[in-house]
């Protein structure tokens, strides 16, 4: 589908890179000749992605430990980037907190996980980048993972809801705004590509994707290549005049379906007590192998 060699001299940063979607994309981008860097919280899974990509398609992986959370941790990593590599000249902003709940079952700290990570963490890495490319006169380009969502809303996920809705309108605010500078943002919609992460925290039921597969109108779910195929196509030069946009990649899922998890609406309270300990072992699991401290909530 692409020219072998396409994004050589490109230094691409994948949030969240060491694992599922992330890794898929950052795979892609090196096969076709970028140097990547990946960032996460979980430093073992960051090291064991940069060595199987590499060893998969050679090239170069490095690897930061930050918490997106953390916006003095972000503006270090991006400048430790820019000291030790060199400029980036694409950031594609992936990493993400989500769990399916019911949202009077919230707490504030809760939806501060996820919108704290979602829109704050996601603006952090935007700015210390972005500002980086207008300073040198860099023409970079942003591309954000958001969720058909944005059009949608989403019951029992509102604070990603919320958050990705933010990113997608940040998507089409600085394409206006940085357009002068050749800063292009465009974001992808995507439907459900089955990741461990994502399966975990918002399907936790046995035979998670069932109706879903059903109910599409490909009567399949994506494929994670495809999803990387597209990143591609919006990190890669020769089509500098699309900005700004939202593209959904989904077979129409949510065109003949809308919102995601509607389903849950008819769960009883034994159900999402047992939704929210599967999701909490998801989590408590992933915990374990963090090797970033968690920012100070109190600031
Ligand atoms: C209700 C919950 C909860 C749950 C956590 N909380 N899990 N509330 N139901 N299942 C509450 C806790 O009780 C606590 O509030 C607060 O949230 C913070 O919990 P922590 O465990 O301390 O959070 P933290 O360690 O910061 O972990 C963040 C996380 C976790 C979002 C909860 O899941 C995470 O790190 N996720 C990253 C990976 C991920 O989510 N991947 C899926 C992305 S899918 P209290 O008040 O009790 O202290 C996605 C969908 C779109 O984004 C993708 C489209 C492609």
């Amino acid at each position: 589908m692409f020219k072998q060699g396409l994004f050589n001299n490109h230094r691409i940063l994948v949030t969240g890179g060491g694992s599922g979607l992330g890794k898929a994309m950052a795979g892609r981008l090196l096969e076709l000749g970028a140097e990547i860097v990946i960032c996460g919280r979980r430093e073992s899974v960051l090291a064991e992605a940069a060595d199987e990509l590499t060893s998969q398609y050679g090239g170069t992986v490095r690897t930061y430990g930050v918490d997106l959370r953390d916006a003095a941790a972000v503006e270090r990593v991006v400048q430790a980037i820019w000291d030790e590599s060199g400029p980036l000249t694409g950031l594609i902003n992936n990493a993400a907190g989500n769990f399916i709940s019911r949202t009077e079952d919230l707490s504030s700290r809760g939806f501060d996980a996820i919108a704290n990570t979602v829109l704050h963490g996601t603006f952090y890495v935007t700015h210390a980048v972005g500002k980086r490319w207008i300073a040198g006169g860099i023409r970079g380009s942003v591309v954000s993972i958001v969720t058909t969502w944005v059009q949608t809303g989403s019951p029992f996920v509102v604070p990603s809801a919320m958050a990705k809705a933010g990113v997608d309108v940040m998507t089409k605010s600085l394409a206006v705004e940085w357009g002068k500078h050749g800063i292009r943002l465009n974001a992808i919609a995507p439907g459900i590509f089955p990741t461990e992460g994502a399966t975990a925290r918002l399907r936790p039921a046995d035979n998670p994707h069932g109706l879903e597969k059903a109910a599409n109108p490909t009567k399949r779910l994506g494929n994670t290549s495809e999803l990387a195929n597209l990143s591609a196509f919006l990190l890669a030069g020769g089509c500098e005049w699309l900005s700004g946009q939202t593209i959904a990649i989904d077979g129409a899922h949510s065109l003949a379906n809308g919102a995601y998890f509607t389903a849950y609406s008819d769960w009883t309270d034994q159900q999402w007590a047992e939704a929210r300990e599967r999701v909490k072992a998801a989590t408590d699991a992933d915990k374990k192998l963090r090797s970033v401290a968690a920012p100070d909530s109190s600031s």
